[in-house]
């Protein structure tokens, strides 16, 4: 990957909070990939593949030989695409792969995950101690709590709209950002977030939205408001910030993105990830 690359990449995550590239792996590699991922989720459907020395040696105890030797591969592979490098630009600090991991989601009529993102706050699901010291980590870069990163998805098999594809609305994570960092600050009160329809409703309460134009341009603020008005239809999803890709794409996105899994309605959908947060 060439350098100017790697900076037009990290400056629409930064901007956009997302970016899309078909034919990322060469063709060795992703034959290689695939070829290893769909023998891998015959057996189970989400596998998580060593990063660390200590996770490279319980497969080895367990004689999970394949797992360890294809995860070799794979880091191979980011390492040649620089993906670390292309993190560490976006989050600013330097990153490191702390997941790894493929799945398998088998043809169903439901939402992979429903509309989100992965920072914002969620009881029952996590205490507000935990979100806090996670909050911390990604906003000042405190280490008692780990941090939100930036995610790459890379598809093995085709995704369209309503058949497995992510949407991501552009510019969320700048509203996410600022809230979490208002809250980080006690400059506001905590309050379920995670959820779009919580994170709109948030927005709307006392004096938040003023509040957040101190981090984030206004007519930005307005287009998050616009773009996420669906929520609260009926239909309650769109299609309209769907990422429509071929096997062997890639989609790159801020974790503080709102963002969701559309259902693989129509066939299988296998995506392997790489997951980078700040060390
Ligand atoms: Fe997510």
């Amino acid at each position: 990957m060439k350098d100017e690359n790697i900076i037009q990449i990290s400056n629409d995550v930064k901007n956009l909070g997302v970016f899309s590239k078909n034919n990322f792996l060469d063709e060795d590699d992703f034959g290689f990939v695939s070829k290893s991922l769909i023998e891998l989720v015959k057996k189970q459907k989400k596998i998580y593949f060593p990063v660390t020395f200590k996770q490279f040696f319980i497969k080895f105890i367990k004689f999970e030989f394949k797992k360890s030797q294809t995860s070799k591969k794979l880091i191979d592979i980011s390492n040649k695409l620089k993906l670390k490098k292309i993190a560490s630009n976006i989050l600013g600090k330097e990153a490191f792969l702390e997941t790894l991991d493929c799945y398998l989601s088998n043809k169903s009529n439901k939402q992979i995950l429903e509309w989100h993102n992965d920072i914002g706050f969620k009881p029952p699901n996590i205490s507000e101690d935990d979100f806090l010291k996670e909050a911390q980590a990604t906003i000042r870069n405190k280490k008692d709590g780990s941090s939100r990163g930036v995610k790459f998805f890379v598809y093995l098999t085709d995704v369209k709209s309503n058949n497995g594809a992510l949407g991501v609305i552009p510019y969320s994570h700048k509203i996410v950002t600022a809230l979490t960092k208002l809250i980080v600050e006690n400059k506001i009160n905590i309050k379920p977030y995670w959820k779009l329809k919580d994170l709109r409703e948030f927005i709307f309460s006392k004096n938040i939205k003023e509040s957040i134009i101190q981090f984030v341009n206004s007519d930005e603020v307005d287009r998050f408001i616009d773009y996420s008005k669906f929520i609260d239809s009926s239909e309650k999803d769109t299609f309209d910030f769907d990422y429509e890709m071929k096997k062997n794409s890639v989609v790159i996105f801020d974790e503080l993105c709102v963002h969701r899994g559309s259902a693989p309605v129509e066939n299988d959908r296998l995506v392997l990830r790489y997951l980078y947060r700040k060390k």
